[in-house]
């Protein structure tokens, strides 16, 4: 993840790049109930005025607010539930008690990784980050007219790096592999 950014704009096709590759992420019964609210450029700052509220993300990130482009990774539960409602899957009681795992949330989570990683092999550098407070969303999605069905799991931001301070998550380390892998048994 990049938290530090240079006041550079990006590269028109670069920008579509990345966002077709996101559209190839895998989903569920390629239901494909991500969808993405993109703020480019002098947008961004509507964004971060919404998302944060007058509260700059600064104070934990000074320079994220200068990357060129902002994705909203947004996801529709009720995709989720009327395509497994069709006839090759089934569930036409749309039950959330069959789902194993939030396969709306998945998705989405697969799609923002898939901008991390197209941003790097533009040469560029990305954070996904949460909105804080969560009361902030509902009034950002609604200003940007989302429809009520979406809702948001965070929120990419993408630009060319500049010199990163090492944050404090980052600071605790990599567990070692040996301690999340656990091979035939735990
Ligand atoms: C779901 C999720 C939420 C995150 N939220 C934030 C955030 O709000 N602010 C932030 O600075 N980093 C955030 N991160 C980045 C993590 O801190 C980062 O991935 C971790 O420190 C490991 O660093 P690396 O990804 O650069 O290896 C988030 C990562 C994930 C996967």
């Amino acid at each position: 993840m990049v938290r530090t950014f240079l006041d550079r704009p990006l590269e028109p096709d670069a920008v579509d790049r990345i966002l077709r590759t996101a559209h190839r992420a895998p989903s569920a019964g390629f239901t494909q109930g991500y969808a993405f609210l993109v703020f480019e450029g002098r947008e961004t700052s509507a964004f971060w005025e919404a998302a944060f509220q007058g509260t700059a993300p600064d104070g934990w990130a000074p320079g994220l607010m200068r990357a060129p482009l902002i994705v909203v990774t947004l996801t529709s539960k009720q995709a989720y539930l009327d395509r497994y409602a069709e006839d090759d899957k089934g569930w036409s009681d749309r039950d959330e008690s069959r789902w194993s795992a939030p396969y709306w949330y998945i998705d989405a989570a697969f799609a923002s990784m898939l901008i991390l990683l197209a941003a790097v092999d533009e040469g560029l550098g990305a954070l996904f980050f949460g909105i804080f407070p969560p009361e902030n969303v509902p009034s950002l999605l609604a200003r940007f007219g989302v429809p009520p069905r979406y809702e948001a799991i965070g929120a990419i931001a993408v630009g060319y790096p500049d010199d990163d301070p090492v944050p404090s998550s980052a600071r605790r380390g990599r567990r070692p592999l040996g301690d999340v892998v656990h091979r035939g048994h735990w």
